[in-house]
């Protein structure tokens, strides 16, 4: 048991009981000290604003209770002083409000005024916006009394979204107030005995029904003793205790975040709730948190919000009646989220119930327009306050940022076409594709021309003459000559040499050409055979604008992308525009059909044809479709909140967090199409697993067949030149007949 003089901590309430013996008019320093030491605000900077209501002497005190480190866990805190003189106009209070700077003095706020004084602080702090769902003020009024403290007065001043507290004298004093130190040294010592009176009987009688070694057992020990005597203690001082007991001070929050949004119908407003009271026997007495929103955000109230049914963003169900009865989607996820870290829960209902009644929960269904075609009756909910939040994806455009606030965007979506996958070549010529054309070109002139060379160079050599060797057959004739170098080239060799070195020596080179052009025939042959070949893609819209020829494209009119579209100037997308195809089909099979033919490529958000590949996919199990790599125009899609909300910087907060955390992306990934081999890089198709087949080596049987044609007409020609020829002489040899 301790009697205190004033400004002295407390001891731990647990363990101990602490009367500090305060001189009515001078509690001040002491409430802020306990305060302080009961963790019930812990603030690390504040602005203190002060008037002349307290004097220089008690203000010293109070910022030394603040800031003198007497326990461990009170912290320590750095203080800016503003006086307030005390005659002091609107005006020059408004220019010396407006002189804060909230980012260098901090966000916290106690104010010691008095009770005229404090409603034109807490008007001119709304309206310089230190006052805010960031900012935290309390304020001390201290001339109040028992009868003369008319605080509801301040709940017409509370704002939608302000943190602001009051504490205020109750105290009053009449004769039968009692109090100093020989007051509460009866007071104590009274309610001790009667404690230990109280002890002593229960001990008693419990140690009277049971044996003594029983009751060593069991007895109290020494710390349960103590906390038995103090509890029974304090219960006495606080029902009977009289010293002091005029002096009593009430602490008050304003309960304001989302009353505006309540009560439908009529317009609830922000209420004072009773959170506390302060003693000096008794000290500090929290029934709630100083800061209730700060704590506990909006405290579970129901928010109304308004939506509509638009997949992958939110996925309504109705029932017949037309209420929703589920609910999913990226959007609601996040206000889902958003619900349990701001401590609110919400109401949806649909606009526009009429187009989405029948909607179908197919994922297949998004549409890129909706999100940018707002419903007007939504607008005007926001506009007037009916509702908190368009729990709905919307497309952010100036007119719209003009008209209501958006959030951070929630997703970025940028807008590809979809073409038809490359197709695969026919393999037929694959034979011809090592060498190029004028590789080829080069090798027939080399074999015709080479053929007369050798013949010319072997007829010209006397060393036939020489050596007596008769120059018949073999090299001797022209076409031979051809055949031996077209034999030497296939490798097959001829029957027939040269016999003089000058003609070697060209067979020999011709050799060593054959020699190089057979290996890098084959060493390309065998790569040609192991990949593919594609058709050149159409990757990006320099591509796409340079095969109009052949390819048309189209867009979703009026949307998001046609509006950028017009507003560019780049030349490429001014083309696109201007390219459009006129004559669409509105027969979305038919615009398939003809993407899948590679006549026409479709431009829309990247996801959106996602979902289109997935579904042709899952339809055809074929991948017909590829999306172009280049990626245009940025569409941010955010939630709209009503313009002035003062909870626009906390629900960004809360987005940036979980964008940072990743949930967004992830949640968005479990609603687009998963990964099939349609994603498959384009280019690396069948690469290390191909065998060779009958497309490969179509060509070599074509040839194969080429050959046995013309052989076979060369035959034809053979036999009928020789019936010719043998019917000719037949006719000559005739015997003369007289
Ligand atoms: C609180 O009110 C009582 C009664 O009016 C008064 O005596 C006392 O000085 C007040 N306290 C302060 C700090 O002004
Ligand atoms: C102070 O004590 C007296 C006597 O017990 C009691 O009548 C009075 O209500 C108490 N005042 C307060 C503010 O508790
Ligand atoms: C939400 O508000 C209720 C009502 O004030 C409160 O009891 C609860 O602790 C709060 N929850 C959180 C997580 O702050
Ligand atoms: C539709 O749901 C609402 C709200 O849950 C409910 O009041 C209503 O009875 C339901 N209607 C039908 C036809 O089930
Ligand atoms: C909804 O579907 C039902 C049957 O499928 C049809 O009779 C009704 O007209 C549709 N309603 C709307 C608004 O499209
Ligand atoms: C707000 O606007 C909606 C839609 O126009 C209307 O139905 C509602 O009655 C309005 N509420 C108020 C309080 O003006
Ligand atoms: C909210 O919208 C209003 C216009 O409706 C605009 O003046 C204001 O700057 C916006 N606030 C924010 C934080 O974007
Ligand atoms: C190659 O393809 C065949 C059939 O397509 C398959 O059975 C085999 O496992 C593949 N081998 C490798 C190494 O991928």
């Amino acid at each position: 048991m301790a009697l205190t003089d004033s400004d002295c901590p407390r001891l731990p309430s647990e363990t101990a009981i602490t009367i500090p013996l305060i001189s009515i008019g001078e509690e001040l320093p002491q409430i802020m000290l306990d305060l302080r030491s009961a963790g019930v605000y812990t603030w690390k900077t504040l602005v203190m604003i002060y008037d002349t209501t307290v004097s220089r002497d008690m203000i010293t005190r109070i910022i030394k209770s603040i800031t003198q480190r007497r326990t461990s866990s009170a912290k320590a805190s750095g203080i800016s002083l503003m006086k307030l003189e005390s005659n002091i106009s609107r005006i020059d209070l408004k220019t010396v409000l407006s002189t804060i700077d909230p980012k260098i003095v901090g966000s916290n706020y106690l104010v010691i005024a008095s009770y005229y004084i404090v409603g034109i602080l807490m008007e001119y702090a709304k309206s310089l916006q230190i006052a805010g769902i960031n900012n935290q003020w309390m304020y001390i009024i201290s001339d109040t009394n028992r009868h003369f403290q008319d605080i509801h007065v301040f709940e017409n001043l509370l704002k939608e979204g302000d943190n602001v507290a009051f504490l205020y004298n109750s105290s009053f004093t009449t004769s039968v107030c009692a109090g100093g130190r020989k007051c509460h040294i009866k007071e104590l010592l009274e309610s001790f005995t009667r404690s230990i009176d109280q002890a002593i009987t229960e001990e008693f009688n419990t140690a009277s029904q049971v044996s003594e070694e029983e009751w060593e057992a069991i007895r109290p020990t020494k710390s349960e003793r103590r906390d038995f005597l103090l509890k029974n203690m304090k219960i006495h001082l606080s029902k009977n205790g009289v010293c002091d007991n005029c002096t009593y001070w009430k602490i008050s929050t304003g309960e304001t975040w989302g009353v505006e949004y309540q009560a439908v119908g009529e317009k609830s407003s922000p209420k004072l709730h009773p959170v506390g009271v302060w003693r000096p026997s008794d000290g500090i007495e929290m029934t709630d948190v100083l800061f209730l929103h700060v704590s506990h955000g909006f405290r579970g109230k129901a928010l109304p919000m308004v939506t509509f049914h638009n997949p992958p963003w939110q996925i309504l169900t109705f029932n017949e009646t037309g209420d929703i009865t589920e609910y999913k989607g990226l959007i609601l996820d996040i206000i889902t989220e958003l619900s349990k870290n701001l401590n609110f829960t919400f109401r949806l209902t649909a606009v526009d119930k009429s187009n989405t009644i029948n909607s179908t929960t197919s994922p297949f269904d998004i549409d890129s327009e909706l999100t940018t075609k707002v419903p007007n009756t939504l607008l005007d909910q926001l506009k007037n306050k009916t509702v908190a939040l368009a729990a709905c994806a919307v497309t952010v455009t100036e007119d719209l940022k003009s008209v209501v606030n958006f959030t951070k965007p929630i997703a970025i979506l940028s807008y590809t076409f979809l073409v038809a996958r490359p197709k695969e070549l026919s393999r037929a010529l694959l034979f011809i594709s090592p060498f190029n054309f004028d590789t080829w070109l080069g090798l027939c002139a080399a074999i015709i021309s080479m053929g007369p060379l050798l013949y010319f160079i072997h007829r010209s050599s006397p060393v036939y003459e020489y050596k007596g060797i008769p120059m018949k057959g073999g090299l001797a004739s022209i076409q031979n000559c051809i055949w031996y170098m077209y034999g030497a080239l296939l490798q097959q060799g001829g029957m027939h040499l040269p016999y003089a070195d000058s003609a070697r020596i060209l067979v020999g080179a011709w050799w060593l050409v054959v020699l190089v052009m057979a290996t890098t025939y084959c060493g390309n042959l065998v790569a040609f055979l192991t990949f593919p070949k594609i058709d050149i893609p159409i990757t990006d819209l320099e591509q796409l604008i340079a095969h109009k020829d052949t390819v048309s494209w189209t867009f979703k009119e009026g949307g998001f992308l046609e509006k950028e579209l017009k507003v560019s100037n780049e030349y490429r997308f001014k083309t696109i525009l201007n390219g459009k195809s006129k004559h669409t089909s509105t027969d979305f099979k038919a615009v398939i059909n003809s993407i899948r033919e590679g006549k026409h490529a479709y431009i829309d958000w990247k996801i959106k044809l996602q979902f289109i590949m997935k579904e042709q996919f899952l339809k055809t199990s074929r991948c017909d479709f590829v999306l172009g790599l280049e990626e245009f125009f940025d569409e941010k899609l955010a939630l709209m909140i009503s313009p002035e909300s003062p909870y626009l910087p906390k629900i960004n907060d809360e987005i940036k967090k979980l964008h940072q955390v990743g949930l967004i992306e992830k949640w968005l990934k479990d609603y687009l199409p998963k990964k099939d081999r349609c994603w498959k890089n384009r280019h690396l198709i069948e690469v290390s697993n191909h065998t060779v087949n009958l497309d490969d080596m179509q060509g070599s049987f074509f040839v194969l067949l080429m050959g046995f044609v013309s052989a076979l007409l060369l035959l034809l020609f053979e036999k009928l030149w020789y019936v010719k020829i043998n019917k000719q002489p037949k006719k000559m040899i005739q015997p003369f007949v007289t």
